[in-house]
């Protein structure tokens, strides 16, 4: 039984019923959503928690992580005290305490990577963080991980808490900067698409190599005078100038240590 039908159950779903899962249900917020994933699982769709299948074996909460405690309430009310069943959600940020007190059984089911609605995502290079309230949600959910990835990890709320604040910096802040670089070329008519090689290079080079040792620029080199003529072409916006000092501080910070 998948709950959402957003950025990551939309990848989930199918990569799960392909590696052989049943998917009996989608239940989504807006019911259109959960028709259009439930149709290419071939599952049935509810946006309604009292018409939730209460035959599923695990219940996986792909949902905005503050919506999971108050669903995860009501479908608790809805479904028997004494079933087997599992509650596991996919979030980097929430405890899987979230679940206490609903359910017998619960866990997490965390893969680490960047979602989007309409890309494909391929699970075979997909960490997946799992964890659970016992030895037995942690066996199961780890089994099923497996059957998406060969990188399945058990690891602990504290741990995953500190997986996704690292995540938050190498993916959102530095998809943020890529965003920032786009509209400053914009401005100038001058196309994203000459910095994409210089994006791929970034992140394959520390694939193999410490960060630290492959940062190349002038805050690097110390070159005031060409962080200063920077500075100059972002006079019309205090915001990027700020941000760019503010990293160059960091990124001299780092080489001095
Ligand atoms: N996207 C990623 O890169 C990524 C990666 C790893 C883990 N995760 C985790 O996966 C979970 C889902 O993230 P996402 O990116 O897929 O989010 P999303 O695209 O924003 O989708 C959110 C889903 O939650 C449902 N929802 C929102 N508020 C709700 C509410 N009050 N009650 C019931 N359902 C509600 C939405 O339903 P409707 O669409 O029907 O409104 C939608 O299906 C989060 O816990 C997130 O931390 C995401």
């Amino acid at each position: 039984m998948l709950l959402g039908s957003g950025n990551l159950a939309s990848q989930l779903g199918p990569v799960l019923t392909m590696a052989g899962a049943e998917v009996i249900q989608v239940y989504s917020r807006r019911i259109t959503h959960a028709r259009k994933l439930a149709k290419t699982l071939g599952a049935s769709a509810t946006n309604k928690i009292e018409k939730i299948s209460t035959d599923a074996d695990l219940y996986l909460f792909a949902i905005s992580d503050g919506a999971i405690r108050l669903v995860a309430e009501l479908l608790s009310k809805h479904l028997s005290e004494k079933g087997n069943y599992i509650f596991a959600h996919t979030a980097g940020a929430t405890s899987k305490l979230v679940f206490k007190g609903l359910t017998k059984y619960y866990g997490v089911f965390y893969p680490l990577q960047t979602f989007s609605k309409d890309r494909l995502a391929d699970f075979s290079t997909i960490p997946f963080c799992i964890d659970g309230n016992q030895k037995l949600v942690r066996t199961k959910l780890t089994h099923l991980a497996k059957t998406l990835s060969p990188n399945v990890s058990l690891i602990t709320d504290e741990q995953r808490a500190v997986l996704h604040v690292a995540a938050v910096f190498v993916n959102n802040f530095t998809n943020a900067l890529f965003s920032t670089g786009k509209e400053i070329l914009d401005q100038h008519q001058i196309p994203f698409q000459l910095l994409t090689p210089l994006i791929l290079e970034t992140a394959k080079k520390v694939q193999e190599n410490p960060p630290l040792k492959m940062q190349t620029g002038p805050a690097k080199r110390g070159d005031q005078k060409t962080i200063q003529r920077h500075l100059n072409l972002l006079n019309h916006t205090p915001a990027w100038q700020e941000l760019y000092q503010q990293l160059s501080d960091l990124i001299i910070q780092q080489h001095k240590k």
